[in-house]
């Protein structure tokens, strides 16, 4: 099974009920949620109150992407707030297998995202603690950017390691996803794809998820 994640960050804050709505009655697998602290990332996103309003509506997967510095301190006002996927970036944690444990302890599948520069063979170690490893595929803390090319060769090399190691974990993309590298990226391993952009600025984001996702099936 392959999954269209579309990212929230890219709705209509002023009508968001109505873009969560859209979200619930489309083919669209999950909502993709973007925190962003303005430290990690050169962006500031939005933060709880936002996403507990989301929830209320949503009727799908929530997926949470935490780009924030020492996520460990808000694991479980995130599962609280009824998260189901917790994605933390390698890069924010100096002690990741306790992180991932800490998120699986509140009940919540554990990702972790890794930027551009971070090469794959990094997560061997820990590969079977992790549910989804997101490849990020442009640089975090915006919407609207272009795919970076190397992300195929990065998809590739962890689905390697993924199979050498008989793990479960999912592999999902993030940033700069359209249906002109959807196909592309399923071919090289990946599971969910989540689009921005590309969904929300369509004339028809209800046509355009299901569009992709017939691309990926
Ligand atoms: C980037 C976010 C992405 C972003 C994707 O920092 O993590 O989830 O919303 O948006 P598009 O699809 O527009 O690149
Ligand atoms: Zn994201």
């Amino acid at each position: 099974m392959k999954y269209i994640a579309p990212s929230v960050l890219a709705a209509d804050f002023a009508n968001l009920q109505r873009d969560v709505e859209m979200i619930n009655n489309s083919d669209a697998d999950w909502f993709h949620i973007d925190i962003m602290d303005g430290v990690f990332v050169p962006n500031i996103s939005f933060g709880m109150p936002v996403l507990r309003d989301i929830v209320k509506h949503a009727s799908k997967t929530i997926d949470v992407h935490l780009m924030i510095v020492d996520p460990d301190r808000y694991i479980k006002t995130f599962a609280d707030l009824g998260s189901d996927i917790l994605t933390v970036h390698y890069e924010a944690c100096t002690h990741l297998h306790r992180t991932l444990q800490a998120i699986k302890s509140e009940g919540m599948k554990a990702g972790v995202a890794i930027n551009p520069h971070t090469n794959v063979s990094l997560l061997e170690d820990v590969i079977h603690d992790i549910d989804l490893v997101c490849i990020m595929s442009v640089n975090p803390g915006f919407g609207g950017q272009s795919f970076i090319e190397n992300t195929y060769k990065k998809v590739k090399q962890l689905k390697e390691i993924i199979n050498r190691n008989n793990s479960q974990t999912m592999i999902e993309i993030d940033g700069g996803v359209t249906d002109q590298n959807a196909k592309q990226l399923i071919e090289a391993g990946a599971d969910v794809l989540v689009a921005g952009s590309f969904v929300f600025k369509s004339k028809n984001p209800v046509q355009t998820i299901k569009e992709l996702k017939s691309i990926i099936s």
